[in-house]
């Protein structure tokens, strides 16, 4: 028995529910970007579409995510934390993968169409330097050219992360604008794009931007979904809860999407921070309005102007005030819902996780296993698969800090 998808299963559970014509997911989505950017997402557009059907793209996209990233990743019963919180717990751990995330199962995808499209470079944007360092990685491996935007308030917060990415090959170029963070790192790589679309592919690394990186982000996500429905089909669990952490959305789309036709309720969990007011969190879809933002059109946080408001989080991937159209969708239509849940609520979980199961999740991850704490599913203890999206160590010595500080 194995736990990895075929390509043909993949690629029907992947491609299933594609956005329109226009790129959108009911009203949110499409590609709002300049003129000069047209020619390169609607190439990228070509390519993935050949690519996603091509068997041979997929074997070797397949052959790296198995004896390179080390796929299928572990589905892990948490008896501790099911004890501990009244309800069947099973992970699917991505912090098990090759870098510590799942962001390399979409890197390594994107690196792979990018020598497919004939271009040498890859750029990217990063938050918590989980993807910077896929992206690194991606490229490192697959010989080509990289450089990394990332915010400068993220650089201090995740400098063992920066030393990676440098120590893996790319350039990693501080950006200084807005609020130093996530969003305008994602500004200065897309105004690098326009700049350089002939040699140069963008590694969007959430299910967001304009399209078809929401879509394409999604398909190569679903992996974990695919993996984690076969996975528990075969050990005969039928969750009736799947949560995830939302950033931009990429590990929520991944898991999620594969789960959509089933009974399972959806929850995604994003930052609710350090409270309800403008600035304080990073909750797009509980507290945002429809809007534009790098390239798509979906929730998000903006001041009474129509600015774009700075978002918090006590994690760096979380700390963005967008978030991926379909998921907007999702929660328009019902099918998903979406709770904050606090910086504090997220820190006690990183710890009681650390205690309860030996596993130090991402400080993103933690604040998914926090929403368990909360108990918000009345009547019989259900069973709930959670996608631990990645690995604490990046996260430690921020955790020091702020424990010492709380002491
Ligand atoms: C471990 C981890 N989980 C979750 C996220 C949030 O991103 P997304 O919503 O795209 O999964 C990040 C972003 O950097 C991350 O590093």
């Amino acid at each position: 028995m194995t736990a990895f998808p075929d390509a043909a299963a993949f690629r029907a559970t992947a491609c299933a529910s594609p956005p329109d014509e226009r790129g959108a997911f009911g009203d949110f989505g499409g590609r709002f970007v300049p003129e000069t950017l047209m020619p390169a997402v609607l190439e990228l557009e070509g390519a993935f579409l050949e690519a996603i059907n091509d068997d041979a793209f997929l074997q070797e996209w397949f052959d790296l995510l198995r004896n390179y990233v080390g796929r299928p990743t572990a589905l892990t019963y948490a008896a501790r934390l099911s004890d501990a919180v009244g309800a069947d717990v099973w992970l699917k751990r991505e912090d098990l993968n090759h870098t510590g995330a799942h962001k390399i199962n979409n890197t390594l995808g994107q690196g792979l169409l990018c020598l497919r499209m004939g271009k040498r470079r890859v750029i990217a944007e990063t938050g918590a330097g989980q993807h910077g360092v896929a992206t690194a990685t991606a490229a490192a491996r697959l010989g080509l050219d990289c450089t990394v935007f990332m915010g400068a308030e993220d650089i201090e917060r995740q400098a063992l992360n920066v030393f990676r990415m440098k120590l893996l090959g790319a350039d990693v170029v501080e950006v200084t604008s807005g609020t130093q963070t996530l969003k305008d790192a994602t500004n200065e790589a897309l105004r690098e794009w326009v700049t350089r679309v002939r040699d140069t592919h963008y590694i969007i690394g959430s299910a967001v931007g304009p399209h078809p990186f929401p879509w394409m982000v999604r398909a190569f996500q679903s992996v974990i979904g695919v993996e984690a429905r076969l996975q528990c089909e075969q050990a005969g669990i039928k969750p009736d809860i799947v949560v995830a952490c939302v950033g931009g959305g990429s590990n929520s789309i991944g898991i999620f999407h594969p789960f959509r036709e089933t009974d399972a309720g959806l929850v995604g969990i994003e930052a609710g921070g350090r409270g309800t007011r403008p600035g304080e969190h990073g909750a797009s879809i509980s507290y945002g309005e429809p809007g534009i933002l790098h390239g798509s059109r979906s929730t998000i946080l903006s001041t009474p102007t129509g600015q774009v408001q700075p978002a918090h989080s006590i994690s760096a991937g979380l700390d963005y005030p967008g978030v991926g159209p379909e998921l907007a969708y999702l929660a328009e239509t019902g099918r998903a819902r979406f709770v904050p849940i606090t910086d504090d609520e997220a820190l006690d979980a990183f710890v009681r996780l650390s205690e309860l199961e030996g596993i130090v999740p991402a400080l993103e991850s933690a604040h998914a296993v926090a929403w368990l704490f909360r108990g918000e599913w009345g009547g019989q203890r259900p069973t709930i698969l959670l996608n631990l999206s990645g690995r604490g160590d990046k996260d430690v010595q921020q955790v020091a800090r702020m424990l010492a500080e709380r002491s």
